[in-house]
């Protein structure tokens, strides 16, 4: 493990640690359950065009903004904000923490699903497939004390992995499951390329077509943009903490931001090519968010797809390692802060966070049923019942957001500008700033808080992005 000799924090063995880590982070139900499910409702190519955009002129200075302050301060989030910015800003950080916690909360449950699929289709793969009766997958999430033992297994597992700290914990698990996650995607886009339906998916996903491309998307792939690549809450602040001075952040940001555009675009040339090789797409397609990932997908795979139940259960692997990697940086945050600020030894840090997230994943587990007070329990009105829908409402639509908001006002206009400066590099020969530095301040410090602030602007008038 390499310490750093100033304050013995842990540092990412290489270059690559950081990438992988990161991009562990950034790869998640987010690209392989969301970002279809929105992309199909925004009607594909002008939404993909527009994420795109907002991805490379908010998304990537935001992460470099983060990446910066933390190893900049060598520090978690709250601590981070404390030393650059004082009392107040540091509540930033309080928000940030916040936000992963319950996050963290309802992904565990979410992530839990896959597992359930998982098991699911190993039994058709070797048996042989069975339809499920409608309103199985309902009755599935209704039953909490499932619910609840899918949720504390996989955070269970997310806890190992952070237990055993950045080295060999984070950084030796995300070196091997990156490698297998970019396998078993490269595997299936190759699959489905001999598919007739794959030339539909092309057309569908990169033809941009203005005129059936519904406005509220501009604000939709902002809000996703926040969500996909884990900004706004300091996971990618104290991921970079443990960042050596010798890596770029800029490139480092970058091919963050590259490899996680390229997977989301991945799901969806693997999901599109399966949904449109049915005969009939429009009835096959789930009218639910959940629908898509857990039950289009799998019906396809054994009925329409060659050799997918083969395919199949490495899919569902697939979608919990990227789940893993996701909910370990989440984790991350919170075990930092226990670590920088109360200066807990590592196993107690862990064991501390992970109850606290229990409790949220356990209203979250019985969110659709069994109790009565938790599934009912509504707050931001019609669509949005139970504990686990509001309290994604109120992280993906309201806590990114102004955690965001605050961390690139927070970079762009009070951090001394030399501190960025120095970090950040991107000098030419002569001293001056290269140009891409100048765009980063620009979109730093003016495009993305305007993006923001209309994505904020747009939640307040009634706008759900979830
Ligand atoms: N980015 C992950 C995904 O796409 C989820 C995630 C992990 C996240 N860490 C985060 C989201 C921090 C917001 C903030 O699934």
């Amino acid at each position: 493990m390499s310490l750093s000799p100033s304050n013995q924090r842990a540092h990412w063995g290489s270059r690559i640690g950081f990438i992988l880590a990161a991009t562990g982070s950034a790869v998640g139900l987010g690209n392989l359950w969301k970002f279809p499910y929105i992309t199909w409702h925004n009607n594909g190519g002008a939404f993909v065009l527009v994420y795109l955009i907002a991805v490379l002129i908010i998304g990537w200075p935001i992460m470099m903004a983060e990446i910066l302050i933390g190893r900049h301060t060598q520090a978690s989030a709250v601590p981070a904000f404390e030393k650059l910015g004082g009392k107040w800003w540091s509540l930033v950080g309080w928000l940030g923490v916040a936000t992963g916690w319950v996050i963290l909360g309802y992904y565990a449950v979410i992530a839990g699903w896959t597992i359930s699929s998982f098991i699911s289709c190993i039994q058709w793969s070797f048996t042989e497939y069975q339809e499920p009766a409608p309103g199985a997958f309902g009755e599935f999430l209704s039953n909490g004390p499932l619910q609840l033992l899918l949720s504390t297994l996989f955070l269970g597992a997310t806890m190992l992995i952070v237990w055993r700290g950045i080295n060999k914990g984070i950084e030796r698990a995300t070196k091997v499951l990156m490698p297998i996650l970019l396998a078993i995607i490269g595997y299936l886009v190759i699959s489905v390329l001999f598919l007739p339906s794959i030339g539909r998916t092309f057309e569908f996903l990169f033809t941009p077509n203005f005129a059936a491309f519904p406005a509220s998307g501009v604000l939709e792939a902002v809000g996703h943009a926040f969500f996909t690549l884990s900004l706004g809450m300091g996971a990618m602040l104290t991921y970079g903490s443990y960042m050596s001075r010798k890596e770029s952040i800029a490139k480092s940001a970058a091919m963050v931001v590259l490899l996680d555009s390229v997977i989301a675009l991945c799901a969806c040339i693997i999901m599109f090519t399966i949904i449109f090789a049915a005969p009939d797409v429009e009835k096959t397609v789930s009218g639910s968010t959940i629908g898509m990932l857990f039950i289009t997908v799998p019906r396809l795979l054994y009925t329409e797809i060659p050799l997918g139940s083969f395919i199949a259960p490495i899919f569902y692997i697939l979608v919990a390692f990227a789940a893993l990697s996701s909910t370990i940086s989440l984790l991350e945050v919170l075990v930092a802060l226990l670590i920088d600020k109360l200066k807990l030894a590592r196993a107690k840090a862990t064991l501390i966070a992970g109850g606290a997230v229990f409790l949220i994943s356990f209203c979250c587990a019985f969110s659709l049923g069994g109790l009565s007070f938790l599934s009912d329990f509504t707050f931001f009105g019609e669509g949005k019942e139970g504990i686990l829908s509001t309290l994604d409402h109120l992280a993906a639509n309201w806590m990114l957001p102004v955690g965001g908001l605050f961390i690139t006002l927070f970079v762009g206009w009070v951090l001394d500008r030399k501190i960025s400066d120095a970090e950040v590099g991107m000098r030419n020969a002569d001293g001056s700033p290269t140009i891409m530095y100048n765009i980063f301040r620009f979109c730093l410090r003016f495009t993305a808080p305007v993006a923001i602030l209309a994505v904020i602007i747009a939640v307040i008038w009634g706008k759900d992005f979830s």
